[in-house]
């Protein structure tokens, strides 16, 4: 539980920048003057950085814009003194080669951002998929008192009376156009109507995820996660959560005391129930181990076999979207129906428990979220597998492919890089049959570099001009969380560092039996030891700069992709600036 005993003004983090009668305080003081502020409107008061991911390239994020104003009308209200710091926007569209190579440099600057400046608080503006956990991972670290404001998902995508939804529709409809079923003309009006306002994508992919998770894990406001970002109550969600951080630094409400085990066992619990896209695996490890806790791939697995995935929101299902979920009853009416499954007594943002928070909430629409007797699938939404290919695990999603895969054993199917397994599954005469394993390697994080979202291969044309939509595929690489199919992921160790997927031949028999929670390629451990001896390393894939320190530093996916110098445990704490 939190203490009751209020910060006194002069106890504020900001004091030390703002209060001395010396002249480093006096510079202080007069630049912020300079902007116009007379000193009683920051002296005594919480300085609050609004941390905003908001930028010309970032359409999820368009609305931020106008929302940071409604965020400083809260904090100014409640008596606090608002500052806009922006941070590194990462568009999920239009960042190359991944958003993921820049997660961890999200979470540095909002570290360092929080750190280096008088800040008593933060408001985290993020929702596009890795701005979430990024800023989630360095307001963790740093350490001060911290709410979280979901940018939301948009509108439901709109087509000629077809209801489109982010990613997943456009994979369907491509495959559609491939096969010559859609001309030209119609693909540029799905073109126009898949995204038709600011917000995140409004499937249940990684942005929808891990908003859902920022919410269970008690770092946003009740509901926040699921509010449609053009909805006049997310304008009044921003404002409430300007109003509520000012009391948070008041009451001294770290991250440190919502983040806690239960507290992640919440976010997984939620993970699954939503049916949440398999970055989150990634994500939570990370965001756990910056507050100290050491989850793993194998909580997730023990969790997906006992939660039900009740919220029928595609990729899972194909009727509903985030808009439909949010009329249900949003997050609130998804938790109500799984109490019993939650720690209702974690702490959350607003100083009340999970289990207070959901009390009285309802749900509006049985078909969106379901009861737990009537699920959408009884269990699996994730499934960690293991073995001699993947001896640190790999990652599926059992409820988004077809049941015939469960068990399978067949060729593999090998390219080394995703330009030459895009050339290939565009040739009709390529040896493929729908037992294939098709796989791509060098493409974790190191190899991609950054893991890029290639793991939903494209099903090869012979195949699609048959009928075919669906095959097992298997990579070091992530998928987008409105991606769906018989895709296994996050194969670790990469083949780029020389884990056992880089010694797999086209041809090799590869075994997968989900409900066992196997993987196996059937090759001798002879003929492994034979091919390692032979195995070279591929190319650097930087020589210098960001992306240098990165292949120095990250770690793999099972140990949830962070850097390791930023690791909880690495070195001492860093202390407070001293001058
Ligand atoms: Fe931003 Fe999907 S592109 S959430
Ligand atoms: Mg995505």
């Amino acid at each position: 539980m939190t203490s009751s005993r209020k910060k006194l003004p002069g106890e504020l983090r900001s004091a030390r920048w703002f209060a001395p009668d010396d002249l480093r305080s006096f510079g202080h003081r007069s630049r912020v003057m300079q902007m116009g502020y007379s000193q009683a409107e920051f002296t005594d008061k919480p300085v609050i950085a609004i941390i905003n991911t908001w930028s010309d390239i970032n359409q999820c994020h368009t609305h931020f814009k106008q929302r940071v104003e409604d965020v400083k009308r809260g904090v100014l209200q409640a008596g606090g003194f608002p500052l806009e710091l922006p941070a590194i926007s990462l568009s999920e569209s239009a960042v190359k080669p991944t958003t993921m190579l820049y997660r961890n440099m999200l979470a540095m600057e909002t570290e360092e951002l929080i750190r280096s400046h008088p800040i008593d608080g933060v408001v985290l503006m993020g929702g596009c998929d890795k701005t979430t956990p990024g800023l989630m991972m360095g307001a963790t670290s740093a350490g001060v008192p911290a709410i979280y404001v979901p940018a939301g998902p948009m509108l439901r995508g709109n087509w000629k009376g077809h209801v489109l939804g982010s990613g997943s529709d456009a994979w369907k409809f491509w495959d559609e156009r491939r096969a010559g079923n859609i001309s030209k003309e119609e693909w540029i009006g799905i073109e126009g109507g898949i995204a038709r306002s600011a917000g995140t994508c409004m499937t249940m992919g990684t942005a929808a995820t891990m908003m859902g998770i920022a919410e269970a894990m008690g770092m946003t406001l009740p509901g926040a996660s699921s509010i449609p970002a053009v909805d006049a109550n997310h304008v009044r969600m921003c404002a409430d959560a300007g109003r509520r951080i000012v009391d948070m630094v008041w009451e001294d409400l770290t991250p440190a005391k919502i983040l806690t085990r239960p507290a992640f066992e919440n976010a997984i619990v939620i993970a699954m129930a939503m049916g949440c896209s398999t970055n989150a695996i990634i994500h939570v490890i990370s965001m756990a181990r910056r507050a100290g806790c050491d989850i793993g791939l194998d909580d997730f697995d023990a969790f997906s076999r006992k939660v039900p995935v009740i919220a029928n929101i595609r990729p899972n299902g194909d009727t509903y979207l985030m808009e439909d979920f949010y009329y249900a009853g949003g997050l609130p009416g998804l938790m109500s129906r799984i109490p019993d499954r939650l720690h209702l007594d974690a702490i959350t943002v607003n100083g009340k428990t999970l289990g207070e928070n959901i009390a009285g909430a309802e749900v509006y629409n049985d078909d969106v979220i379901r009861t737990v007797d009537n699920p959408l699938y009884h269990e699996g939404a994730l499934a960690v597998l293991k073995g001699n290919i993947a001896p640190d695990g790999c990652v599926m999603k059992p409820s988004a492919c077809e049941p015939r895969y469960f068990k399978h054993a067949g060729p593999a199917l090998v390219f080394d890089d995703y330009p030459s397994m895009k050339a290939a599954v565009e040739d009709e005469n390529l040896d493929v049959t729908a037992d294939h394993i098709l796989i791509l390697r060098n493409a974790g994080p190191q190899g991609g570099p950054g893991m890029p979202e290639w793991g939903m291969l494209p099903i090869p044309k012979k195949l699609v001009k048959q009928g075919v939509r669906d095959m097992l595929r298997m990579s070091d690489a992530r998928m987008s969380g409105t991606s769906y199919g018989a895709c296994i992921l996050h194969v670790a160790p990469e083949a780029y560092i020389g884990g056992p997927l880089a010694l797999v031949k086209t041809g090799d028999i590869i075994s997968v039996d989900i409900p066992n929670r196997t993987i196996n390629m059937e090759v001798s451990d002879e003929e492994l030891a034979r091919r390692r001896a032979e195995w070279t390393p591929p190319p650097k894939r930087f020589e210098r700069g960001y992306g240098w320190m990165f292949s120095k530093h990250i770690r793999q996916a099972n140990d949830g992709c962070d850097f390791d110098f930023l690791e909880t445990d690495f070195g001492a704490p860093v202390g407070e600036p001293s001058i």
